[in-house]
């Protein structure tokens, strides 16, 4: 297997990483929304614990929102051999002017324990520095004991901004940051 790296899309986008011919990352296009949706009703009934939305209300969108989604946002899908292994999300930060988040990280099971989750995250973190971002968030479970373990080795650290998940305030959602401005 080849290193990883980080190349670009479409001549200027800074966003696709390789690590061989099989597995790829890539933004998603409109034309991707029934991928999206198919791993993201995955990744809400496997780890319903680690997501603010739900199935229910996933399942309800019409193809429409899917598209108007991709469209909106930035989506990133992981490929390998041609099928979806994982997906996340990028976004500017409001509450944090020149940084961005990181959202709906999510790898299918058989493809956990592969460089998978770390290239999506690598990919987020490439886009994220090409924005100029000094950091990067994300929030995680407090129960997610893997995404807390994968996110630490990533070199996300608790900011100590912890609080209750808004359709289940039992989940403790924690906000981990990145710094992106050294390594
Ligand atoms: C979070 C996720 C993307 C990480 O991808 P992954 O391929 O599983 O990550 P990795 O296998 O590379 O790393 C997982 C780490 O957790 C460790 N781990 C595995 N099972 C664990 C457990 N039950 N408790 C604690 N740590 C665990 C692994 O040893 C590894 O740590 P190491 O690299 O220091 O050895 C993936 O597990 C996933 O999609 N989970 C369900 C959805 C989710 O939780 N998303 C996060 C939303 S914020």
């Amino acid at each position: 297997m080849r290193a990883a790296r980080i190349g670009t899309c479409g001549g200027s986008f800074p966003g696709v990483a390789v690590t061989d011919v099989a597995l790829i990352v890539r933004p998603a296009e409109s034309d991707d929304w029934p991928k999206l949706r198919a791993i993201r009703l995955e990744a809400l009934t496997d780890a319903p614990e680690a997501f603010g939305s739900t199935y229910a209300v996933a399942a309800k969108l019409s193809n429409y929102q899917w598209r108007s989604m991709i469209e909106r946002s930035l989506y990133f899908l992981a490929e390998r051999d041609g099928n979806v292994v994982g997906m996340v999300s990028g976004g500017l930060n409001d509450r944090h002017p020149g940084t961005h988040w990181l959202y709906g990280m999510y790898v299918t099971p058989i493809a956990r324990g592969s460089q998978t989750a770390s290239l999506l995250v690598d990919v987020v973190v490439a886009w994220a520095r090409a924005e100029g971002a000094t950091e990067l968030y994300l929030h995680v479970t407090s129960i997610a004991e893997r995404a807390r373990a994968f996110y630490a080795r990533m070199g996300f650290v608790a900011t100590g901004v912890n609080f209750g998940m808004d359709r289940d305030p039992r989940l403790i959602m924690m906000t981990l940051k990145k710094s992106l401005v050294d390594g």
